[in-house]
């Protein structure tokens, strides 16, 4: 394993708490930082369910599961990331708030450190564009769940440098031990460029009555050997996301295949976002 570095995880929601276990995991010093009380609980519930889940599992013993836990400090004030040498940021997929996080943890940062978004789908580029390191800017997209899925893409701006790609796969590639996807700064990048299509015609599928929920992710799961369905997945990513992700692929290339349907719109607003608010697509699996 390399050696330990001091990382910071800017959002303790799905992802955020995710990416902090999987680096405490390989053994870094991480602190993750939320904006208020209820959302530091709820990321700090997250990754000890998790690093429960793992124990219970026998993929980690109880010690080394506590020994992950440790090594993850909760704050509420982007200045503790003062000392971090690389901040993952994963904030909720909007480019004014993400650009808003990383243009205040730009300030306080060493000089040298490397700010890394796990932005689904927004250009690099933009966000690099609100600090004054747009050569340490790189994205880091992770896949639900984090502690799972083995790989990340990694996403270079034409303004990242040599060095910190080379930063970036030696973390994802030597520390983490994941595989890396490199990926030019395309929205949805490689993966979501060819999930979110599939996933919003499965949607637009269920609205045109074409046939159900139910039979669409079994057909997907049974006729073509998916983990699982794609309104289960669009349930596991969270209906916000996909919709915000599918915005932002829409806005970067005006075809009709990434415009959010309006099925998945009305159940946004309606506040029906999948596994995390309970109900989406399908109701919530009681163990996850
Ligand atoms: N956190 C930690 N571990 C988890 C987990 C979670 N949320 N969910 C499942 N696991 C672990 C389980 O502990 C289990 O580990 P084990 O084999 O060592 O016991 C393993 O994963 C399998 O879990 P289960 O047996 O409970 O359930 P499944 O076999 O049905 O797997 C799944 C669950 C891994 C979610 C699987 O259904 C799957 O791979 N689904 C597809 C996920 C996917 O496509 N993700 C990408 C989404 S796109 C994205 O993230 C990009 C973003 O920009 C939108």
């Amino acid at each position: 394993m390399s050696e330990p570095l001091a990382i910071g995880v800017l959002g303790g929601g799905l992802m955020g708490s995710g990416i902090a276990e999987v680096c405490a995991r390989a053994g870094h010093d991480v602190l993750l930082v939320e904006a208020d009380a209820t959302a530091r609980d709820g990321g700090r519930d997250r990754v000890a369910a998790s690093v429960a889940r793992a124990v219970e599992r026998g993929r980690l013993t109880s010690a080394d599961g506590q020994q992950v836990l440790d090594r993850i400090t909760f704050s509420l004030d982007l200045d503790t990331c003062a000392d971090r040498g690389l901040v993952v940021e994963a904030v909720t997929e909007r480019e004014d708030v993400k650009s808003d996080v990383l243009s205040r943890v730009d300030k306080v940062l060493p000089e040298d450190a490397v700010l890394a978004s796990n932005t689904s789908s927004l250009p690099i580029m933009r966000l690099a564009a609100a600090t004054t390191r747009p050569d340490r800017v790189v994205g880091l997209h992770f896949f639900n769940p984090v502690p799972v899925m083995p790989v990340v893409e990694i996403v270079t701006a034409i303004t990242t440098s040599g060095e910190t790609l080379a930063r970036a796969e030696d973390f994802v590639r030597g520390s983490l031990a994941k595989h890396v996807v490199r990926a030019t700064d395309r929205a949805g990048f490689v993966v979501n460029a060819m999930l979110v299509p599939y996933l919003l015609s499965a949607v637009r599928m269920l609205e045109s009555g074409y046939a159900t929920a139910h039979d669409i992710d079994q057909g997907m799961r049974l006729g073509c050997g998916h983990p699982m369905g794609p309104l289960a997945l669009c349930d596991l990513i969270g209906l916000d996301t996909v919709q915000a992700i599918a915005e932002s692929m829409y806005a970067e290339y005006k075809e009709p295949l990434y415009a959010p349907p309006p099925l998945l719109q009305r159940m946004t607003d309606a506040g029906l976002l999948g596994r995390k608010s309970g109900r989406g697509f399908h109701p919530a699996p009681s163990s996850s």
